[in-house]
């Protein structure tokens, strides 16, 4: 694969988190088989360098997926970009078993990402932001989709066109309604920067919002390292609930699961998430439930109250106060607001999915969706365009309506980066079709035709 200065290519690549790096390496395994011509691909990123979600890199934080659901091994178990390879190239494959542990650190992981990322930089440029995905215009050239980005690096926008955009922007901050980022309100997804620039010996009270992942890791996090200061969590609950990572329950994350998910009914897709939102959302890892109420226990029996919960209570608003804040915290179980003063406020309150009906433009005319007004996404993760569309617009993330629930994780990744790749090369090999036809078949394809037909040889 490469990338010309001739500024028309096959792919282009919105955001290059894992999401990106693992269609990259897809596009470059897969392509082997593929054509006469190099596929020509080029991947934009907005941060000046590669980062996975670099603002929560705590210390102890670790994976929430075993290490083989890496960037290729679920694909192609034989790539030289899998974590194993990776072990194996820095020395510490051996040492690494002995750990005897599915789950590596957030950091290992991260090191993990930088080191396939060094093997891909080529077709990668930072500083710079895709802004929008357009038609072309009556006075413009081409026959392609026109992405529009904002070069940092040259200071300047300029205008690519692409035969396919595949978008991986991911997931956006979300903070509660009518609260705003500031000094002394932090949304967890920028914590280690805000912190750092923080005198920790200022900080006396702090508040940590949330019941998740984030907030749990945030709290001890804080608990820990300002040992003079009171920490508060307000979580909505009664108390941390687990993240079920058992066996059976993880089998939402296996790639069968997605064909499941999209070709199921409205009943069962319903039940995925009714039954298995608690696999991610809003829960917490047994090991961090444990070593928080570990502190919590260890206090009491010291007669010292550092770590306070406020339990089924939610933040409901925040007034400025000079040199903290004033939470207005809203208790369920009384149905009463009351204060809490503090130096700084943590809002470890989540996720919306990817959104890229910004980018979309006059793009989005041409979009089908559904009675619900969500985009119509085909099992190849392309999003349903009336016939004019000139080009493949493709998604890696915001697909949790059609896909389920490994859409905006790394579960799948390998699988589906694959997917894409493989519809890509496809299209392309088929002559590339003004009004593209799906090569990933969209039909039932035969699970659950085999399905319906056991459970009429049951009766
Ligand atoms: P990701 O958000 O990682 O990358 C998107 C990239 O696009 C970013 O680098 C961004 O800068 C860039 N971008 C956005 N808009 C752009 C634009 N307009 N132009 C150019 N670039 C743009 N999941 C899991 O399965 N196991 C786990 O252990 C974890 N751990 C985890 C920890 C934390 C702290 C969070 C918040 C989330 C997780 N997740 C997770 C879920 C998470 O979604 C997942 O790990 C990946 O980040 C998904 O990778 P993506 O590349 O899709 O998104
Ligand atoms: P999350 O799971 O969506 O949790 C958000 C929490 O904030 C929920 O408990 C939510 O409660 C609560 N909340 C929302 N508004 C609130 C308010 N006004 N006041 C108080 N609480 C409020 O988000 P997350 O913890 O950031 O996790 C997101 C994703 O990142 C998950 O996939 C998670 O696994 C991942 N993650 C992974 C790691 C790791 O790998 N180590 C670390 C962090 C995060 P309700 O549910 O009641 O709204």
């Amino acid at each position: 694969m490469k990338t010309p200065a001739l500024e028309t290519y096959d792919v282009v690549g919105v955001g290059f988190g894992p999401s990106g790096l693992s269609l990259a390496i897809a596009l470059e395994e897969l392509e082997g088989d593929a054509l006469e011509s190099p596929v020509t691909a080029a991947f934009f990123e907005r941060q000046s360098a590669f980062g996975w979600h670099r603002n929560m890199l705590l210390p102890s934080a670790k994976m929430q997926v075993a290490f083989l659901k890496d960037l290729a091994t679920f694909r192609n178990p034989t790539s030289r970009f899998s974590f194993v390879s990776y072990l194996h190239s820095v020395g510490r494959l051996a040492r690494f078993v002995n750990n005897q542990d599915f789950f590596p650190t957030r950091q290992e992981f991260h090191d993990y990402l930088e080191w396939a990322e060094a093997r891909l930089s080529d077709r990668v440029t930072y500083n710079t932001e895709v802004t929008a995905v357009r038609l072309p215009a009556a006075n413009e050239h081409g026959d392609h989709l026109k992405v529009e980005i904002t070069d940092h690096n040259r200071g300047e926008s300029r205008v690519v066109d692409a035969r396919n955009v595949v978008i991986s922007t991911g997931l956006v901050p979300a903070m509660p309604a009518g609260i705003e980022r500031g000094d002394r309100v932090w949304h967890s997804s920028e914590f280690i920067r805000r912190f750092a620039d923080c005198d920790p010996a200022q900080l006396r009270r702090v508040v940590v919002a949330g019941a998740g992942q984030s907030a749990a890791e945030i709290t001890r996090y804080l608990y820990d390292s300002l040992p003079h200061a009171h920490v508060y969590a307000v979580v909505p609950s009664y108390g941390y609930a687990i993240a079920d990572n058992t066996p059976f329950a993880n089998q939402v994350f296996d790639p069968e699961a997605v064909d499941d998910h999209y070709f199921g009914t409205d009943q069962s897709r319903d039940a995925f998430w009714r039954y298995h939102r608690n696999t991610n959302y809003s829960v917490v890892d047994d090991e961090v439930i444990r070593d928080l109420y570990r502190r919590v226990y260890e206090d009491e029996v010291r007669k010292v109250s550092r770590l306070r919960f406020f339990r089924l209570c939610r933040v409901a608003g925040i007034q400025g106060n000079g040199s903290g804040v004033r939470l207005s915290v809203h208790s369920l179980l009384v149905d009463q607001a009351f204060d809490v003063e503090a130096d700084v406020l943590v809002c470890a309150t989540g996720y919306e999915a990817m959104q890229p009906v910004g980018l979309l433009g006059d793009v989005d005319d041409l979009l089908r969706r559904d009675g619900d007004g969500r985009y119509q996404v085909d099992r190849d993760y392309r999003l349903s365009a009336a016939p004019d569309l000139p080009g493949g617009i493709y998604l890696q993330g915001g697909t949790e309506h059609t896909h389920g629930l490994s859409s905006s994780l790394l579960s799948n990744i390998a699988v589906r980066s694959g997917e894409i790749a493989d519809s890509i090369l496809g299209r392309r090999s088929a002559g590339r079709p003004a009004t593209p036809e799906p090569v990933v078949t969209m039909t039932d394809p035969g699970r659950l035709v085999a399905l319906r037909q056991d459970l009429g040889a049951v009766q």
